[in-house]
């Protein structure tokens, strides 16, 4: 290989030049260091990038290695379609936030929400295994236990929440974490819901505004999980963090926000190879990694999707 670069020390390396201003300023949308965008397309994979088109039979699976899942996505423009790549993608998501909540509610004390989170996982695993079948002739059913599942996921969310947040609770999931979560959850059951009404068009504000609370998100908890010693790495996250949760995203041109979803996913690459690698120093599981990755993935695809629109 001609380029053989340790992930951490190019993003150190990059954010030194920036302190230095070498590179003259700010040339990114979120204030992502310059550098990281023409290195991560070095580093990165096509599969960490690139999109798969959802279809019947998909070899979607809930015991595949996170790293390798697809990021599922319309094969066509019509309601079935929609319905089938948002099955294989988001009860992939609901069923490792519940594997999260499991090895953050350690001890005897936790036994009661754990066992709560294991049911969820087992639950979506199901779901997710039988969206492989999905027909034009079931779907729409299909969706509706799927919209249930997910309201019922995301009401247990907002109940940890309260728990956590009140100190009723004492795992280690922040409440943001769960917050963030249960609003994932009520995306999915209302673009379902959307499906079953033969609508699939996009709504660009609504758009702009769950995914950039969700990456924004995304980046605190990066922030907050990497080693303290990680300083650039945590500098970096805080930059997109703030960018991202800024009220000014909803306005900004249509190409800025663009921009700032494909920096986000150079950075969330980079970041999974490192981690996987064992070139960063943090409590960032490597399903983690994966997980916010394809979240990335799907927003940059769907933003394409409402621009094309
Ligand atoms: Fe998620
Ligand atoms: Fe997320």
């Amino acid at each position: 290989m001609a380029v053989n670069i340790a992930r951490r020390d190019l993003l150190k390396a990059g954010g030194l030049i920036v302190a230095g201003g070498a590179l003259g300023g700010c040339a990114t949308a979120t204030g992502l260091n310059p550098a990281v965008p023409p290195a991560a397309k070095v580093i990165q994979s096509p599969e960490q990038i690139g999109t798969t088109p959802a279809d019947t039979g998909a070899s979607a699976g809930s015991g595949m290695p996170p790293q390798d899942k697809p990021t599922w996505t319309p094969k066509a423009e019509d309601p079935f379609a929609y319905s089938l790549a948002d099955n294989l993608f988001w009860n992939d998501v609901m069923m490792e936030h519940a594997m999260f909540f499991q090895s953050l509610m350690p001890g005897k004390e936790l036994d009661g929400p754990r066992s709560q989170a294991a049911e969820f996982q087992r639950l979506f695993a199901q779901q997710l295994d039988q969206s492989r079948g999905l027909a034009q002739d079931n779907y729409a059913a299909f969706n509706q236990r799927s919209i249930s599942l997910a309201r019922r996921f995301g009401d247990w969310k907002k109940e940890m929440r309260e728990q956590q947040a009140s100190g009723r609770m004492r795992s280690l999931v922040w409440p943001l974490f769960f917050q963030h979560t249960a609003r994932e959850a009520d995306r999915f059951a209302s673009r379902l819901d959307l499906y079953n009404k033969r609508q699939i068009e996009f709504q660009r504000s609504e758009l702009i505004d769950f995914w950039s609370k969700t990456m924004g998100e995304h980046s605190g908890f990066i922030a907050h999980l990497l080693d303290p010693d990680e300083r650039v790495l945590i500098s970096q996250a805080s930059k997109m963090e703030k960018a991202f949760l800024r009220e000014g995203f909803k306005q900004v041109r249509g190409d800025e926000v663009m921009k700032a979803a494909k920096e986000i996913l150079d950075f969330k690459t980079v970041g999974e190879k490192g981690i996987y690698a064992g070139k960063i120093k943090s409590i960032i599981p490597p399903a983690l990694a994966s997980h916010v990755r394809r979240e990335a993935v799907k927003f940059v695809d769907e933003l394409q999707r409402a621009s094309a629109a």
